[in-house]
């Protein structure tokens, strides 16, 4: 409730401009409600000693940028492989990569040439043209899906962001639904069916795959025709897939919604259903896929019955960038023709020239052992915390939770003003998706930083029991 209040609080002045000295009260309020210690001058990155530059920032943001997101007193200014740099010059472990985006690490030196080159040559055409980098990414996308025995995608659509991959995938669905409709079923097959916990994005279609009343409330009614079933529980799947299904979207591994790893025998349903229903199986691999298990698409964690129709990326593609993509079988393409879907950015050769470069270096055996490698260390290092407040441990390769049995939000203050950068996931989960190459000295640092953490918010929880 305190939280509750407080959080609202410093919304309201941060959406209007603010004098300093109020502004210093609501670094105070968040402080608190974060969980971090006011006044301790003894933690390395104390909120109370950050550069004075950091409350005229935030001044400036308060004044002229919408205020969507809570955020604490910190003012990035630089990065460079698994560290962020704050205003002041304060160095910070980051175990967040941007929420799963940045896999290559900060200010790589390839993806900065490879932009300066770019800029240097061709940034933007609009689809009206054809351009070199587009077809490049394109067949290494395509062809190195196949070679690597994942789903035999044949085409690929290129987008800006996960939500607009997703918008994109939902429309395929649905035409691919209208074009191939029985006798009976016309009009009828354009439901979509989404799982509890599911993250799809935020736009209108996307949002309506995903259920989270926090986010779809505020904007009711959404798309019609969606269905939330229970993730991971086989027995459901034939009720809510039916005949009137056009597509089924699932994370094979959900972020989001906890780190929640599907299980076999629920993806191999889903996709003995849809083939018997005449749905498309949508995997939304925009946080879990491109590397982060230690495959190229978390799929392949799986069987090759567990092979979807349309696959969404985007987060890592671009290490930053911002840069989407779809990419789908021939019986999808098939059924898309010129007119159907569109977008002026999508595509662009600056982009499309830096996820090249990613992709080729993310798609290479000895890039992804590692990272299967890196993910068993660090889940282990996860595994020997002992804390009466944790409750599990969940994992594929580089994408970690870490569940504990309230809600852990104060953790991420607690370690930020220890110089470790985390982010929570639902269901009282910290998640942990760093740089794809981050080093295991980078690991141990961020555990030991964790701990300390730890023991300061079992204090907090034990003290706001007593
Ligand atoms: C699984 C998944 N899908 C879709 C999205 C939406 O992507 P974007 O924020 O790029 O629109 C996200 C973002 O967190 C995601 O994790």
């Amino acid at each position: 409730m305190l939280r509750h209040t407080l959080f609202k609080t410093s919304r309201a002045l941060l959406a209007q401009q603010q004098p300093r000295s109020t502004l210093m009260a609501f670094r105070a309020m968040s402080a608190k409600a974060a969980g971090a210690p006011l006044n301790d001058h003894a933690l390395s990155h104390a909120d109370v000693d950050a550069d004075p530059k950091t409350l005229d920032i935030i001044d400036k943001h308060a004044k002229y940028t919408l205020t969507t997101y809570g955020r604490p007193a910190v003012v990035f200014k630089h990065g460079k492989g698994s560290y962020l740099y704050d205003v002041g010059g304060r160095e910070y472990l980051d175990f967040t990569a941007g929420i799963a985006v940045n896999a290559l690490g900060h200010s790589d030196p390839q993806v900065a040439q490879i932009l300066f080159d770019q800029a240097n040559t061709v940034v933007h055409l609009s689809n009206l043209y054809y351009n070199l980098p587009a077809g490049e990414l394109a067949e290494q996308l395509i062809e190195g899906t196949r070679a690597s025995g994942a789903f035999p995608a044949s085409k690929i659509f290129f987008s800006n962001s996960g939500t607009e991959a997703n918008e994109g995938a939902l429309k395929f669905a649905r035409k691919v639904a209208k074009v191939t409709a029985k006798p009976g079923e016309e009009g009828k097959k354009f439901g979509v069916v989404s799982f509890t916990n599911a993250f799809h994005g935020r736009t209108m279609g996307a949002l309506s795959a995903t259920p989270n009343p926090k986010y779809q409330k505020p904007f009711w009614p959404l798309v019609p025709g969606f269905a939330h079933a229970p993730f991971n529980n086989v027995e459901a799947v034939d009720q809510y897939v039916t005949n009137e299904t056009c597509a089924v979207i699932v994370e094979p591994i959900q972020g989001e919604g906890g780190i929640n790893v599907a299980t076999e025998a629920f993806l191999k349903k889903l996709r003995t259903r849809c083939d018997e229903v005449g749905a498309l199986l949508i995997y939304d691999e925009i946080q879990c896929g491109l590397g982060r298990t230690g495959k190229l698409w978390a799929h392949q964690n799986y069987s090759a019955e567990c092979v979807p129709d349309i696959l969404t990326m985007a987060k890592p593609l671009a290490n930053g960038f911002p840069m989407g993509a779809i990419m789908i079988t021939d019986n999808v393409a098939e059924k898309i023709v010129i007119g159907d879907h569109g977008t002026t950015f999508g595509g662009n050769p600056l982009g499309c020239a830096v996820a090249s470069n990613v992709f080729r270096r993310i798609n290479n055996p000895e890039f992804l052992d590692n990272v299967s490698k890196s993910g068993a260390y660090f889940r282990k290092e996860l595994e020997s915390l002992s804390s009466s407040l944790i409750k599990e441990v969940r994992s594929k390769g580089m994408i970690l939770g870490l569940e504990f049995n309230v809600d852990p939000a104060p953790l991420v203050g607690l370690a930020r003003e220890r110089g470790l950068l985390i982010i929570t996931a639902a269901n009282n989960t910290i998640r942990f998706v760093p740089p794809l190459n981050i080093s295991k000295a980078d690991i141990d640092k961020g555990v030991e930083i964790l701990k300390s953490a730890i023991v300061a918010f079992e204090g907090k929880v034990l003290n706001v029991e007593a």
